[in-house]
């Protein structure tokens, strides 16, 4: 209690995020799932706040001159395929306020963009999109919130072979053989044993309209605790201390 001493002691923000901090949103899900759609749905209905949509897949290690004479073989699903240092330093720089230069991923060629960066500036909520970003604790750690997108496996499977042949330059058998070799098992070992971290789970994605509005309601309401706390910064603290 915090009146043990007969004095009230005050507690830290329960909140993990400090008031001047964004607030960090982690959306997960197998691929083609409907993460970017609904991360795009919930930007369209906070467009009164600084929003920056980060995604995972901007961080994909490039390949080398051996990987690339056999990319069939090379495994875009496990987590190792990320630079999860570089992410974490992109999240954290974003955090403190500073801006990052995010690298632009070619799925075409399995190379990041020598010459090319995308500048995101200091922002109030960071939205960290990707099949892995619960994977590492260090990442997961960092969010206020954290959101799986369930959508069936055979509809993901019909949006990844439309997908993958019209936008990323891929054959219907490549995108087959590299499914049932790697997506498919990577999401069974690393994406769904990550669904027991997150706070919401949307079934159906995009389709979804209720969901996406609850959620949008939940991050009005703490980014007005955090305008909140910048004007009073003890009001929160004294209220988590009654709240003991
Ligand atoms: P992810 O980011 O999880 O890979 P996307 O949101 O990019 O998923 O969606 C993958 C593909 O499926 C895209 O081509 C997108 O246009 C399509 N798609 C996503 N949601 C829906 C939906 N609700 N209905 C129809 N097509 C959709
Ligand atoms: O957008 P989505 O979440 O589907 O992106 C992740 C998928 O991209 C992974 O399942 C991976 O197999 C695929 N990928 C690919 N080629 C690359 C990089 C990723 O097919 N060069």
């Amino acid at each position: 209690s915090p009146f043990r001493s007969g004095v009230p002691s005050f507690s830290p923000i329960s909140d993990p995020a400090a008031p001047n901090q964004p607030f960090v949103i982690g959306v997960t899900g197998g691929t083609a799932s409907g993460k970017t759609t609904v991360c795009d749905m919930i930007i369209q209905q906070l467009h009164d706040h600084r929003i920056v949509l980060v995604n995972q897949d901007s961080f994909y290690r490039g390949l080398t001159s051996e990987e690339l004479a056999r990319v069939q073989e090379y495994n875009f699903d496990h987590p190792d395929a990320f630079d999860t240092e570089q992410l974490l330093h992109c999240i954290d720089t974003l955090k403190s306020g500073q801006p990052y230069q995010i690298p632009i991923y070619d799925f075409k060629t399995h190379q990041r963009k020598s010459d090319a960066f995308r500048q995101v500036n200091a922002c109030d909520v960071i939205i960290l999109e990707g099949i892995l970003v619960f994977h590492d604790s260090r990442v997961r750690d960092l969010m206020n919130m954290k959101i799986f997108v369930d959508t069936d496996a055979d509809v993901r499977l019909a949006r990844r072979i439309r997908r993958d042949t019209v936008e990323r330059g891929r054959d219907v058998d490549s995108v087959l053989e590299q499914y049932a070799k790697f997506v498919k098992p990577a999401f069974d070992d690393f994406v769904l044993p990550s669904k027991k971290y997150a706070d919401v789970i949307i079934p159906r994605g995009g389709d979804n309209h209720v969901a996406v509005d609850l959620i949008v309601q939940h991050i009005h309401t703490k980014l007005g605790q955090h305008d909140l706390c910048k004007i009073y910064p003890n009001l929160f603290v004294i209220q988590s201390t009654f709240q003991i």
